[in-house]
């Protein structure tokens, strides 16, 4: 009998050719629209497609039905059809078979072999750039970058279980006129002894940042206004005086620009100071956050200062970009406002480092994908970027088509007034304050449920708790919505959130703890499964699925669907844990396939959460 991999797919595939072979006269295959029964003392599975075909063929539904189940092959998978398996207007129902359920479970726990659990290595690996993190200099990680963190650091991880060979890309913003000002502003303060490098924190540069920006803002309104108006040569002064000092301010700012663009190394080692301490911070909170993002993946648009020069003159040469209005851009088909690569003073934008980035990961990584996990009010810039970049040829894939460039955009986070997130007095919410408060909370919580817990396991737990629940919350949102941030949601310990999750895996390897007290825990190992109770086949049901959830991660860039996954399963587990002994059951034979199962699950378990990037605990 073959095993059932994802027993959906593989009626979708028998019910086609069913289809097929039945109505030769339809022009192609049709969707058999196979879902899972609404009612399960009917099947596990339905067809619905019998009723749009009879309007189709002027064929009454249930005849439809009736010629699809006369040419239906599903012998070792589902139980014999009869006429009862038509139900209503044309549903086919499908009951499958345990022992077909049975082998493909068996089959997911490839022993001794790579932890499969059936997710299939691909057998194409790509290359895929995954675009994530992107803070920048002398700022503070804020809410927004958990969602920049977390959101494709997942997405990588689900390429890296599929075998594809992925390139973390933080694009930090580490340059430009606004990272010269604050660089300026510093040096001020430091060549004052006003500060010492040795007690710089991230919050005192990120105040200087606010300040240097302040200087640097010319009051031209004020002033047209005041002239306007006429409200006299005092106040007219005054304004006129602000003016004349922030455009001083800002010029300042241009020097020190074009100090670090030729590397005069006092200004660069001022700019050097900045980038340590805002990049240690950053990286011990992705560290925190379970993110895999280091050092090595940092690769600010500093690094490609060096290149814009020659990628305006490579557009223009090759009459990609126009000139306009002492401006360079490149106009791109469908879209109105054209991507601007340098401005008419010279200076170059965003979009030109962006375009020198996607030039270096396809033409020099070798990308066949590159994926931008990046806020959604980013849309515009990357539609410009992209359209720019495939007319510019940046992104061919040396004799292998046109690299896909992807913009896996991602919602706000809101506070309780359905507002983007903010503190009391309107600032950013600052990410580590976030991780600490939902540790805190969590720390109360396994307090409270696991007293008897050693006090370093406790916090340990706590830490895990916490940033799951923080994670989970982020990743179980479809990821261009909004969502609301909410402790008390995301800490429950039932419900769509991380520590039901983390408690479910729990449940699965307690059992072996218990089991082993009682000296019930031999055999298990490489047992025969055996299906037969209802809560088995749905647990076996959603461990099939799990590989394509993988699957489709990938392809849908969107996590949501893996945890969304993983409550199903969780949930099905908890089913079957209710209605069916483990450890009492009732011969050896079903205690050993049962364990068996509480261990495959456990090891779905672990591995999407893996997979998503949230840490799990033994106990709590
Ligand atoms: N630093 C940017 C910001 O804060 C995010 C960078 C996103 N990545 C990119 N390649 N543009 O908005």
């Amino acid at each position: 009998m073959s095993a059932l991999e994802d027993p959906s797919l593989v009626l979708r595939q028998r019910f086609e050719a069913a289809i097929a072979a039945a109505f030769p006269q339809l022009p192609g295959p049709v969707d058999p629209v196979i879902t899972a029964s609404r009612q399960p003392q009917f099947g596990d599975f339905q067809s619905n497609a019998a009723m749009a075909l009879a309007k189709q063929l002027g064929l009454k539904p249930r005849d439809v039905a009736a010629a699809i189940v006369a040419k239906l092959d599903l012998a070792g998978i589902a139980e014999p059809l009869t006429e009862k398996s038509i139900a209503g207007p044309g549903f086919i129902n499908i009951s499958l078979r345990g022992d077909a359920l049975a082998a493909g479970v068996t089959a997911l726990d490839a022993a001794g072999t790579a932890d499969d659990l059936g997710v299939a290595r691909t057998s194409s690996p790509q290359t895929v750039v995954v675009d994530l993190c992107g803070v920048n200099l002398a700022k503070q990680m804020h809410v927004g970058h958990l969602r920049s963190t977390v959101i494709p650091d997942a997405i990588a991880r689900a390429f890296e279980r599929l075998g594809h060979k992925v390139i973390r890309q933080s694009h930090v913003g580490d340059w430009g006129l606004p990272i010269a000002m604050v660089t300026g502003k510093l040096k001020g303060e430091l060549d004052a002894g006003r500060v010492t490098p040795a007690t710089l924190t991230l919050d005192a540069l990120e105040q200087l940042y606010r300040a240097a920006q302040a200087e640097c803002e010319r009051d031209l309104k004020g002033l047209e206004a005041v002239r306007r108006y006429g409200l006299g040569p005092k106040l007219e002064a005054e304004v006129q005086a602000q003016v004349d000092t922030a455009t001083e301010a800002f010029n300042r700012a241009r020097e020190v620009l074009l100090k670090l663009q030729s590397h005069d190394p006092d200004t660069v080692a001022v700019w050097k100071l900045i980038y340590d301490i805002t990049m240690r911070a950053c990286l011990e909170t992705c560290s925190r956050l379970h993110a895999n993002i280091t050092a090595d993946h940092t690769a600010g648009e500093s690094s490609y200062a060096e290149e814009l020069g020659g990628v305006v003159k490579d557009l223009l040469d090759r009459g990609v970009a126009a000139i306009d209005q002492g401006a360079v851009v490149v106009r791109v088909q469908g879209l109105e406002v054209p991507c601007l690569v340098r401005k008419s003073d010279g200076g170059y934008l965003y979009a030109t480092t962006d375009l020198a980035a996607i030039r270096r990961r396809v033409q020099k990584f070798g990308a066949s994908r590159v994926i931008y996990g990046v806020d959604i009010r980013q849309s515009l810039h990357f539609q410009q970027v992209f359209g720019a970049a495939i007319k510019a040829g940046y992104a061919d894939v040396p004799g292998d088509g046109v690299a896909r460039l992807e913009h896996a955009a991602f919602g706000t986070v809101l506070g309780a007034d359905g507002k983007p997130f903010k503190t009391r007095s309107g600032e950013n919410v600052k990410l580590a304050d976030l991780l600490d408060e939902a540790v805190q909370r969590a720390r109360k919580v396994v307090d409270d449920r696991s007293a008897s817990l050693a006090e370093a396991d406790r916090a340990r737990i706590a830490e895990a708790v916490g940033i799951a629940a923080i994670k989970y919350m982020d990743l179980s949102t479809e990821r261009s919505k909004d969502y609301v941030f909410d402790f008390d949601r995301m800490l429950a310990f039932e419900g769509n959130t991380g520590p039901y999750l983390l408690y479910a895996l729990v449940r699965t390897r307690s059992i072996f703890r218990k089991a082993a007290e009682e000296g019930r825990d031999g055999g298990w190992r490489g047992a025969v499964i055996s299906i037969t109770e209802p809560a088995e086949k749905s647990l076996a049901l959603a461990l099939l699925r799990y590989g394509k959830v993988v699957e489709s991660v990938a392809e849908t860039l969107e996590p949501h669907r893996l945890c969304q996954y993983l409550i199903e399963l969780s949930t099905a587990f908890s089913a079957f844990f209710d209605q069916c002994k483990v450890i009492w059951a009732p011969d050896d034979a079903t205690r050993r396939s049962r364990l068996r199962l509480c261990d495959i699950t456990g090891r779905v378990l672990a591995d999407g959460l893996k997979t998503l990037g949230i840490p799990t605990v033994e106990r709590m």
